[in-house]
């Protein structure tokens, strides 16, 4: 039999559909599903941020199922109200509420985090999930590089800002969405504005990835004894709208590879959903998740207490007012 022949058989033909279907069926494999899980979240707040679609728009779906209040920090007014109606729609939870922010830009955090603030009484779940990736370069009016502004900065100044409320709410746990890449992320402080930076693909989406991990720990560490936990997680390599900033023939390849092998915005929600509700992690704090809800160690330089110390400090000073 030729080579070709081969390919040609029956025998492969069957047996390369029955893999792909397996395949596709694994996908959004992981150890915990919120389907069975029955954590009601009735008088509880959560905020989360790039709830208009992708992972976010998920766990704000799962938030208002379980009956909280959720509140979508989206950008985007049009997009942000589409989610909201579909969110009420689908849940019949009508305390969803629609929240304008812009994450690069530190006045419009600190303008969002002032009417929340002043509007609500508690905050008992905060997922930093708004991101972006494959940005060009660019310089925000704070001075900052946009993509450690959207993806690090701005979400380190909004959690800094609500924190006294999430304390007083406590139980209360902050979820910060990363990324498995943040093992291929290097810290240079000069980075955040835009010095020393190549961009190459995802590079410096990975470095702000791994600037989330490491505050966030700090941030547990800071937090102990409060009642407030603070986690990171890697979602999954997910079939969102995360590649919108890659050239067309990445993306192409993204989305053939990605329906077979890639998760669901739905099963890329799991994960941050399992670290803000699942009652097993009660107290469990600064640590790292992986897409399959299992508790791993992330790179070693996001393990580094000393590093976590410094980037933290450096991080208020880049978000302070002066
Ligand atoms: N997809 C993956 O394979 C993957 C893997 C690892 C980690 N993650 C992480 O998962 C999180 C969610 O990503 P996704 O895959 O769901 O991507 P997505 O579909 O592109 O959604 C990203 C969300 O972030 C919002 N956003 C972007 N820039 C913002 C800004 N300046 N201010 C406020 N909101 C902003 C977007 O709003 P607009 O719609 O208005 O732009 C959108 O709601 C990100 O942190 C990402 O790094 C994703």
């Amino acid at each position: 039999m030729g080579y070709l022949d081969m390919f040609c058989h029956p025998v492969w033909a069957i047996s390369t559909a029955l893999l792909t279907v397996f395949v596709r069926i694994q996908r959004n494999y992981a150890r915990w599903n919120p389907r069975t899980c029955e954590v009601r979240l009735t008088g509880k707040t959560a905020i989360v941020t790039g709830a208009n679609t992708g992972i976010g728009k998920f766990i704000a779906l799962d938030f208002a199922r379980r009956g909280a209040r959720v509140i979508l920090a989206c950008r985007s007014e049009v997009r942000g109200t589409e989610a909201l109606n579909e969110i009420r729609e689908k849940t019949g939870n009508s305390d969803v509420h629609l929240r304008l922010v812009d994450l690069s830009s530190l006045d419009s955090v600190r303008a969002f985090a002032k009417r929340i603030l002043e509007e609500e009484n508690a905050l008992h779940i905060l997922v930093n999930n708004a991101g972006v990736s494959g940005l060009p370069r660019q310089i925000t009016k704070d001075g900052l590089e946009a993509s450690f502004a959207t993806n690090h900065l701005g979400p380190f100044l909004l959690t800094n800002l609500l924190l006294d409320l999430i304390k007083r709410s406590a139980p209360a746990r902050i979820v910060t969405v990363s990324s498995v890449n943040h093992k291929r992320g290097k810290v240079d402080f000069s980075h955040f504005r835009g010095e020393n930076l190549t961009y190459f693909m995802d590079e410096v989406y990975n470095h702000t990835k791994l600037h989330n991990i490491i505050c966030t720990n700090e941030l547990a560490h800071r937090l102990q004894d409060t009642g407030v936990t603070a986690n990171s997680v890697h979602p999954g390599v997910v079939m969102t709208e995360v590649m919108r900033h890659y050239p067309l023939w990445v993306r192409c390849i993204f989305n053939l590879v990605g329906f077979f092998f890639f998760k669901s915005s739905e099963g890329g929600a799991v994960s941050p959903i399992y670290c803000a509700i699942a009652e097993e992690l009660e107290g469990i704090t600064g640590r790292y998740f992986d897409s399959d809800c299992s508790l791993v160690l992330p790179a070693p330089l996001a393990r580094d207490a000393a590093l976590a110390v410094k980037d933290f400090e450096v991080c208020e000073r880049l978000t302070s007012k002066l």
